[in-house]
């Protein structure tokens, strides 16, 4: 019998990566994509997938209650990865960032317990859900596991929107899976990056820079460590953790997915130079947003543990690819 699939947020960047993956290593899996498309690209990478006749594509809003009418209830995997993030909208419209997050997720799961409850359930949250704790107490543990107390920092400010509908999204998951007795999953991706991921990002940013030959060269908080997870690793490492019978208890499990070799801003800039074979003649250094953390970066030891998994593709071959894509893709003004 075929396997079921759903995908929300299905063309959107890992919504899109997910969907390629999944083609491509389950030949027997038929997945529907749901999308508004508020954020996600009718664009030729999206037509090469949901041109497949294994795909199927629902335009609709999961605000909406009406639209579920549309769906199956036969789906053995629904990952629920539709949201409003990019953090400039965090501060135009926070109001509809927790309404349309938390809107959908509730609508999501209110259709999942009543009509799919044999299916599992993924929740993609983010680190984001932690973050505040990094920055309010500078207390926890870097490398930081799943087990760290969840902050929102400030709710007046908008920055923490966002933020406040992962934390709420892990617990309405965690306690809905338990009373209705559905299997579920929350993973915490962190900082993934690849093609087609959006313009407004630090990879997409610099290489858009290094492609105008920008100098002085601007980089923000260059001693700040990050870590970057290539997302075909990212979409491999979330179908091995809903695959896997041993995520499938309760209480639910939650996931950091993430890659661990850490690079400062500063080291970032200097592999796209040499990717992108041109070096300016000075550096800007930039003051680092407010509310930056000097070190963020997932422990990953859950997941190894879990799934064996670890991410395959360097920080090197990563980037070059998206270096690629983006030059071959530069932003439409
Ligand atoms: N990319 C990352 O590194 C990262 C990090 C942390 C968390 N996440 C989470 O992973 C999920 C996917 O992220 P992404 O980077 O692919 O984001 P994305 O913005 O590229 O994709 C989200 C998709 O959801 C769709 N969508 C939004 N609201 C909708 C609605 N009401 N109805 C139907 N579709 C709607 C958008 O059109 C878009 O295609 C999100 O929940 C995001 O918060 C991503």
């Amino acid at each position: 019998m075929t396997k079921k699939v759903l995908i929300t947020g299905g063309s959107g960047f890992i919504g899109l990566h997910l969907t390629r993956h999944l083609l491509a290593t389950e030949p027997e899996t038929a997945i529907t994509i749901v999308d508004n498309f508020s954020r996600g690209k009718d664009d030729s990478d999206f037509a090469e997938i949901s041109s497949n006749p294994r795909v199927t594509l629902l335009r609709g809003d999961l605000t909406d209650n009406s639209f579920y009418t549309q769906l199956d209830s036969d789906y053995e995997h629904v990952y629920h990865l539709a949201a409003v993030n990019g953090t400039k909208l965090f501060y135009t419209m926070p109001h509809e960032v927790l309404r349309i997050n938390m809107q959908s997720l509730m609508n999501m799961l209110d259709w999942h317990r009543t009509k799919n409850a044999a299916g599992k359930f993924c929740f993609t949250s983010s680190n984001e859900a932690y973050a505040g704790g990094l920055s309010a107490f500078n207390q926890l543990p870097i490398p930081t596991p799943e087990a760290v107390p969840l902050v929102i920092e400030d709710p007046y400010n908008p920055r923490w929107t966002y933020a406040a509908t992962k934390l709420i999204g892990e617990c309405f998951v965690i306690h809905y899976a338990a009373q209705y007795n559905f299997r579920a999953l929350i993973v915490r991706p962190h900082n993934f990056y690849g093609p087609r991921a959006g313009y407004d990002h630090v990879i997409p940013e610099m290489s858009g820079r290094i492609a105008a030959h920008t100098d002085p060269f601007p980089i923000f908080g260059v001693e700040e460590t990050r870590t970057f997870c290539y997302i075909t690793d990212a979409v491999e490492a979330m179908s091995e953790l809903m695959r896997s019978s041993k995520t499938d208890g309760h209480p639910v499990e939650t996931v950091h997915i993430g890659a661990s070799d850490e690079i400062t801003m500063g080291g970032l800039a200097d592999l796209l130079f040499e990717i992108g074979g041109w070096r300016p003649t000075n550096i800007e250094i930039k003051e680092s947003p407010a509310g930056s953390v000097m070190r963020r970066c997932a422990d990953i030891s859950k997941i190894k543990s879990l799934v064996g998994w670890e991410p395959r593709t360097s920080l090197k071959d990563g980037l070059k690819k998206t270096y690629d894509w983006y030059i071959a893709h530069p932003r439409k003004l």
